[in-house]
């Protein structure tokens, strides 16, 4: 007895060292913090890697919040990372594709780079264009963030807080931001966004991470099967601002109501796809009256059996093919992130709506509380 207590005292004293030694990955239900550099300004940066008690793993960087690298299992048990990220805080730093990051103050477009509250015009930066894109030039993305462990009943959490001072890219009111991304022991990473104001302000918060189930490096994702819970679509204009239509999915390469191969319908003759260059379009969700939080969308990558569901409290979802990827940005070892070979589905209200007052509105008022969460649901099919 005596002899074999001892034995497994060894084995595991080897087994721990070994752990140690070889970096591998983290120790099942745990969190560990590490450094991920410096920003250009000499800025500290961490990365926090979570572990779930299936030894799935989520990593994400105080950098922009953004999520570095996520592995899942495929059909036969194998872990795998699914996102699109760079090794250190210099790729987050050029990241101009809004790689994996927290989107803010305000995700996707607002025309012209203008709107109205109150009776009064806030002028914003023009970085797409004539419009102003994910939060302007030095958005939420480029942020770093103060992350703080935080419990979770069912897996490890982290939380992250942001403050966007008054006047921040043009934006009105003292804006505090907390994100907590949870990753469950079910194989989910929870995005639960909440934010205060102290001005009547707008805003639009999201999750920016490209996805490939089959890896990053894997090449195009069109053969991915994808279901939108959409029956209608906002068509857009050549700026990708919402013409204000909602237009029906039926008979257009829109209508993913029934899983459909990403790639199927991605170069059809048709005005909308043209516009986007491919798939970059927002999608009114369908919403079953008393849910809190809905099915948006569903992925299955063939190959591989990894199956992603995207859950919301959103009303819309971005479904973009990476059509602007063109090789020219370097992730994780070295793999060039070329032209579609991710796509993303960015939970959102609606891009521009502080200048479509039949859209959602985004608007908080102060003594209002935003509250949004997104989850996405990894699993395997045979
Ligand atoms: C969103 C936009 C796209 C593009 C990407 C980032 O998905 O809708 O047009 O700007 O972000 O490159």
């Amino acid at each position: 007895m005596m002899r074999r207590v001892l034995w497994v005292t060894i084995a595991g004293a080897i087994l721990m060292t070994t752990w140690a030694a070889s970096g591998a990955a983290a120790k099942p239900g745990s969190t560990k913090k590490s450094s991920f550099g410096k920003t250009p300004d000499g800025e500290p940066v961490d990365l926090y890697t979570l572990t779930n008690k299936n030894g799935v793993e989520a990593a994400i960087t105080t950098f922009g919040g953004s999520v570095v690298s996520l592995k899942v299992p495929d059909r036969s048990g194998k872990l795998g990372d699914v996102v699109l990220g760079f090794d250190s805080v210099d790729g987050y730093a050029n990241n101009t594709s809004y790689i994996g990051a927290l989107i803010g103050r305000y995700g996707n477009r607002i025309g012209h780079a203008q709107f109205k509250l109150e009776g009064k015009t806030y002028t914003l930066a023009k970085n797409n264009g004539e419009n102003t894109l994910h939060g302007g030039i030095k958005g939420f993305n480029k942020a770093v963030w103060t992350a703080k462990e935080v419990s979770a009943k069912d897996g490890q959490a982290l939380e992250l807080t942001y403050l966007s001072k008054d006047g921040e890219e043009g934006f009105p009111g003292n804006l505090h931001v907390r994100v907590i991304y949870t990753l469950t022991d079910s194989n989910a990473l929870k995005m639960d966004y909440s934010a205060t104001t102290d001005k009547d302000t707008v805003l639009n918060l999201t999750n920016h991470s490209y996805f490939n189930l089959a890896g990053p490096g894997s090449g195009e994702v069109l053969s991915h099967v994808l279901m939108i819970e959409a029956d209608k679509f906002t068509p857009v204009d050549s700026g990708l601002i919402p013409t204000g239509e909602l237009r029906d999915v039926a008979g257009t390469p829109f209508d993913f109501r029934k899983p459909t191969a990403m790639g199927a319908r991605i170069n059809a003759d048709d005005e909308q796809i043209k516009l986007g260059g491919g798939y970059d379009h927002n999608f009114v969700l369908r919403r079953k009256l008393g849910d809190p939080i809905s099915l948006a969308a569903r992925v299955v990558e063939p190959t591989t059996g990894r199956v992603v569901e995207v859950w919301t409290t959103e009303p819309g979802v971005q479904f973009y093919t990476g059509n602007f990827l063109d090789g020219s940005l370097k992730g994780k070892g070295g793999i060039s992130y070329t032209k579609r070979s991710a796509f993303c589905l960015e939970t959102q209200h609606f891009p521009d709506s502080p200048n479509n007052p039949k859209f959602p509105s985004t608007e908080l008022k102060p003594g209002e509380r935003y509250d949004t969460t997104t989850i996405y649901k990894f699993s395997t099919e045979k």
